[in-house]
């Protein structure tokens, strides 16, 4: 399949995420084409992934910038240059300016370590020990301004054990995460997830709850 639809990822770490990505995007039924794989810490492991995999990487690091609004703006310059058509968090560790979301809205997406709207914010494991929650997982969403508050597209969940930490924890929701967000990029890139008019639509139908992983067949 001709490879026709764009992206761009933004890292800020380890980049699990960012390889599941590459992995799927390298299978020949793919659409998506990882332009470019975007970093604030130069030393960020998945910029090695990205490299072996023959993707161009860029960093852009805050240190060089006044404050966040210069910063995003020349975040912006940075994707824009290749024209994505998604661009795609994959733990990039900063809060967006307001400016950064308009810019890319209906074109940003996020995955989040918790099961939204569930523990916003970080450490999303050690808070799901603490307050004894039986079930936990990881929620793939599009960005709004409100942090992890944007619409939700898919969801994956995890047991969470009387004997976890939030290291075990953390690994099963990876596993999963490494799921579920090439998965919903690739439905973008098919077209079978659309989000216009504040609502998602799947395969044109308006979605009236978040799809959870595995997902359930249609109803016949
Ligand atoms: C993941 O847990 C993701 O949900 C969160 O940041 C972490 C990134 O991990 N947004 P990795 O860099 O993809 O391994």
């Amino acid at each position: 399949m001709e490879k026709s639809f764009p992206i761009v990822v933004l890292i800020s770490g380890t980049g699990s995420n960012l390889q599941a990505i590459i992995d799927q995007c390298h299978l020949a039924q793919s659409p998506v084409n990882i332009s470019a794989v975007v970093s604030n810490q130069a030393k960020a492991q998945g910029l090695q992934r990205a490299t072996q995999a023959g993707i161009k990487t860029q960093v852009v690091s805050a240190s060089e910038f006044p404050d966040r609004h210069e910063y995003d703006r020349q975040l912006m310059r940075t994707i824009d240059h290749y024209q994505p058509r998604l661009v795609v968090l994959a733990g990039f560790m900063r809060i967006l300016s307001r400016e950064f979301v308009e810019h890319y809205q209906h074109q940003l997406i996020n995955i989040h370590p918790s099961l939204l709207p569930d523990f916003r914010g970080l450490n999303t494991h050690q808070r799901a020990i603490d307050a004894g929650v039986k079930t936990h997982g990881a929620t793939v969403h599009y960005v709004t301004y409100e942090l992890d508050s944007g619409p939700v597209v898919l969801q994956a969940k995890v047991s969470v054990d009387s004997a976890d930490t939030p290291a075990s924890l953390a690994e099963r929701v990876l596993e999963k995460e490494h799921i579920i967000y090439p998965m919903v990029i690739n439905w973008i890139a098919q077209g079978k997830v659309q989000y216009r008019d504040q609502n998602i639509y799947v395969d044109g139908n308006k979605m009236a709850k978040p799809l959870q992983y595995p997902i359930e067949p249609a109803d016949s």
